[in-house]
């Protein structure tokens, strides 16, 4: 029998985005309905500035020179029953042990609890590669039943060669996640992401 669909899923689902709110608790996200697809990484890895070029938005989610600016979870509703999520970035060592280990726990937490949580996006600083906090976070939405795409972020920054070393880690890590090449700066590999995303709701819905 045919799936019955009860998402929009015309492409048209991510022009009109639009902010609803920052929360600092899970408690305060918007009831726990339709889909979410969140953004997740190491703090700079690009997740606000992905967020931005998807939506072709120059500063719907904010982003910053200062690792760790994200500190809360800032929701953007795109249709009625879907979500886009930017998370806090983790692994800034900056930042104050106490606070560091609730955000860590707070997404934790997210991810286990999270019925909506049907996508992560992982970003990663292609100069950087996937680090053991991505893999744990990885492992953690795999445990949960959660979708992982490895975006790769910032390729205007690397040779056509250390993108094929993060392709091959990746390959060998994660041979069964997408994984994607991005540059929000030159606007990148964000129609791929897009597609993606489209086709796979498409099975969630
Ligand atoms: P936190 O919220 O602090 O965890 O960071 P984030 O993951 O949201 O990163 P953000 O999007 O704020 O970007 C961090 C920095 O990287 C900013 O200075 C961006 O301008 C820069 N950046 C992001 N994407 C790219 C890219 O594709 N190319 C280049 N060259 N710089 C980028
Ligand atoms: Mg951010």
């Amino acid at each position: 029998m045919k799936e019955k669909r009860t998402m929009n899923l015309d492409p048209k689902i991510f022009s009109s985005p639009e902010f609803l709110l920052s929360a600092s608790k899970i408690e305060q996200m918007p009831k726990d309905e339709g889909l979410e697809i969140a953004f997740v990484g190491r703090s700079n890895s690009g997740k606000s500035s992905s967020i931005n070029a998807i939506l072709g938005r120059k500063s719907l989610a904010r982003t910053s020179k200062t690792p760790g600016r994200t500190q809360l979870i800032n929701v953007i509703r795109l249709t009625e029953d879907l979500r886009l999520i930017d998370l806090p970035g983790y692994g800034f060592a900056k930042v104050k042990e106490t606070i560091r280990v609730g955000w860590e726990r707070m997404l934790t937490d997210y991810f286990i609890k999270r019925q909506s949580l049907k996508l992560i996006l992982i970003t990663v600083d292609i100069r950087r590669g996937i680090k053991e906090l991505d893999q744990v976070m990885i492992s953690l939405a795999e445990e949960n039943g959660i979708k992982v795409y490895i975006v790769f972020t910032k390729i205007d920054k690397v040779s056509r060669n250390d993108r094929e070393k993060c392709r091959y880690q990746s390959l060998s890590l994660y041979p069964q996640h997408a994984i994607f090449f991005t540059s929000s700066l030159k606007n990148m590999g964000f129609d791929e992401v897009k597609k993606s995303i489209i086709d796979d709701l498409s099975l969630m819905g």
